[in-house]
């Protein structure tokens, strides 16, 4: 039943240490731990210090380059108009593309021609092509929904849009003409999903058609102009392998919680923003059984399970009249009269912690949510303080004891400062101790170093500690080896 894991040899000393991770990839000469600088015999491969590119002088032509570019955008914006005008806009929605495309080029064609604009090739190809997302897609913004390297949007106002690529903030050279037409963008998205954004509502949370999650905030409440941030959708979430493979988490942590989630144990993924909640909750959903019915709630719908048997809810804000919302508590409400084996929550983070916790109580052990907190105690400390301001008037030892007896694993997920995200600490719930919750670490990431290119080296390593639950495992099935527990020692 138990196939996940596999030790290497105890006495691989001489034998690379997998353990030892960097930048997602098991490197063989991790420094020491004890830090001693001598110790450091054949430097990680990464640590020879790079060249720094050496900045060629501008050439003059940058220049020309800069004015052409200025004159092709104004040649975009008149077409655009051109477009406008020459195209049948009741036809758009319904036209081929093949049709659509074609009129572009002749448009454009004849628009040069009587301008006496000569573009190369390429240039002809790029203007068309960004016509046609202006017309039919997202503008400026379509290259980058496009490129599967990115993962999310951000802009700030016409002439600044970032990106996040492999965890790192990249500015773009990607710029709206203006505010009303980044604004005219924000409009034809919203209004596909059937919402509104302007002065009276100027903030919106929407999900795209292709399942990107989508935030908006417009002047006068965004004070430099529109504010957009997009988390674009991964077709293939990231699964357990590849979780490992990337440096996330080590092969012992994902065993771990393949057992945890097999043998039902309520786990709440806790994280930063953007430090990989989702994903990680997606990938241990994964652990879970095929034949069990899974009801899903989330305010955007992200989750991919990969089961059979799976039912997916997505809260509902106010319309603008301010009716209609269907909170996550409504929808989890429901949920727990719709006989779910488990039921997983896309993030807990008002009213519905209630209901969480006692769904957890009281039969759907093996539920899932993930939590804005920075560690675990912050994590039940957050639950705390959901459950005060729900406004549920319970002694805080009561408050405690519920939480102690409803979570029983907490996974930290962090995006660290060099951009990589990992799993930093697996930690149990295992009772009370007086007023307090008691817990144990079980998996922790120890950082051991910074290399000369800004990338973190560290490693995942066992605190020492059993788990609390191995008896559990142990009778599911699972029986994990004790080796498991045990820190690599240098
Ligand atoms: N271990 C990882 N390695 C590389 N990329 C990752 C990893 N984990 C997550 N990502 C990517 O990072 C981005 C953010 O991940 P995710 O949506 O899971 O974060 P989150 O904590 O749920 O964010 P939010 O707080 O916005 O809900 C996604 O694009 C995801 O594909
Ligand atoms: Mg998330």
């Amino acid at each position: 039943m138990f196939s996940r894991y596999s030790k290497p040899a105890k006495n691989a000393k001489a034998a690379p240490d997998l353990k030892a991770v960097d930048g997602g990839r098991a490197t063989p000469s991790a420094p020491s731990q004890n830090g001693s600088n001598s110790k450091r015999a054949t430097p990680p491969p990464h640590a020879t210090r790079r060249q720094a590119p050496v900045q060629a002088a501008k050439p003059p032509q940058a220049d020309k380059e800069r004015k052409r570019k200025e004159r092709l955008g104004e040649i975009k914006t008149d077409l655009h108009k051109e477009l406008l005008d020459n195209l049948n806009l009741g036809a758009l929605e319904t036209a081929a593309e093949k049709d659509l495309r074609a009129e572009i080029t002749d448009i454009t064609s004849e628009f040069l021609n009587t301008r006496d604009v000569v573009l190369t090739r390429d240039e002809r190809l790029l203007l068309n092509q960004e016509l046609y997302d202006e017309v039919r897609g997202l503008g400026p913004l379509e290259p980058l929904l496009q490129d599967e390297t990115i993962n999310d949007i951000l802009v700030n106002g016409p002439q600044q849009v970032f990106v996040e690529r492999a965890g790192k903030l990249e500015l773009t050279d990607v710029a709206f003409k203006d505010e009303r037409h980044l604004l005219r963008i924000i409009d034809k998205i919203v209004s596909a999903v059937g919402r509104r954004v302007d002065e009276s509502n100027p903030h919106v949370d929407a999900r795209l058609a292709d399942g990107s999650r989508f935030n908006a905030m417009v002047p006068p409440i965004a004070v430099d102009g529109s504010l957009v941030s997009i988390r674009k959708f991964k077709k293939d979430k990231l699964g357990i392998d590849e979780l490992v493979s990337f440096g996330a988490f080590s092969e012992e942590m994902a065993a771990f919680l393949q057992a945890a989630v097999a043998t039902r144990l309520n786990v709440i993924v806790s994280g930063g923003t953007g430090s990989g909640k989702t994903t990680s909750l997606n990938a241990l959903s994964s652990f879970i059984d095929n034949s069990e019915r899974i009801l899903t709630i989330e305010d955007t719908a992200e989750l991919q399970l990969q089961q059979t048997h799976v039912g997916r809810m997505e809260s509902r804000p106010a319309n603008v009249e301010g009716k209609g919302a269907v909170s996550q508590r409504d929808c989890l409400k429901n949920a727990l009269r719709m006989r779910p084996d488990r039921i997983i929550v896309g993030e807990t983070r008002g009213e519905e912690v209630i209901d969480m916790l006692q769904a957890m109580n009281t039969g759907h052990d093996g539920s899932m949510t993930t939590i804005h907190a920075n560690s675990a105690r912050d994590a039940v400390s957050r639950l705390e303080n959901m459950i005060a301001m729900a406004g549920i008037e319970m002694p805080i030892k009561a408050v405690r004891s519920q939480i102690a007896s409803a979570v029983n694993l907490i996974v930290q997920a962090s995006r660290l400062q060099d951009g990589s995200r990992r799993m930093v600490s697996i930690t149990e719930i295992t009772g009370m101790e007086g007023d307090v919750i008691s817990m144990q670490e079980v998996f922790r990431y120890e950082r051991l170093g910074l290399a000369p290119d800004g990338k973190i080296i560290g490693r995942f390593n066992a605190t020492g500690v059993r788990s609390h639950y191995s008896e559990r495992f142990r009778q599911w099935g699972y029986d994990l080896p004790a080796s498991i527990y045990e820190p690599w020692s240098d």
